[in-house]
């Protein structure tokens, strides 16, 4: 079993979507293992995203973010990286596969409803930058 990090993004939360990205999750057959509600400080966006600091839309992701609450997720399943990203779709909604969960609730690039690890090693930075090890059950 393999885990991932995953993040409903405020977009999600201000049109009370959430529970809909939560069923997607499930109906795909991820457990849960970690799941809180929070509100990032910029500081803290920043510190996530740090990979992307070079890139141009760098600080409109980081106030995107950190301008309301977000759902932390830590996901388990069987190859859980791929897979989740596979369910996520495309970073662009206007580019998403049909099925996925941009192409159904995406707005734009920026506000892409969900956020997931891209790799091992992105995932083992971004589980413990939310999560403590009890938190995970
Ligand atoms: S990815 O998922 O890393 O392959 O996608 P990438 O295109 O590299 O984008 C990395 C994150 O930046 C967000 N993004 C943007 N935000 C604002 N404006 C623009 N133009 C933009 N382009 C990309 C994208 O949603 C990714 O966020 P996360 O949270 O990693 O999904």
């Amino acid at each position: 079993m393999e885990r991932t990090f995953a993040i409903i993004k405020p977009d999600a939360v201000e049109r009370n979507v959430t529970g809909q990205v939560l069923s997607m999750i499930e109906e795909a057959g991820f457990k849960i293992v970690g799941m809180k509600k929070i509100q990032l400080t910029r500081k803290q966006a920043e510190g996530f995203y740090y990979v992307h600091a070079e890139r141009p839309f760098f600080g409109d992701l980081c106030t995107f973010m950190s301008r309301g609450p977000v759902i932390a997720l830590v996901l388990e399943k069987e190859d859980a990286i791929s897979s989740w990203r596979n369910l996520m779709g495309a970073t662009n909604p206007a580019n998403a596969a049909e099925g996925t969960i941009r192409k159904k609730l995406g707005v734009s690039i920026e506000e892409n409803t969900v956020h997931g690890s891209d790799a091992p090693e992105t995932a083992a930075y971004e589980i413990p930058y939310f999560f403590s090890a009890l938190e995970l059950v």
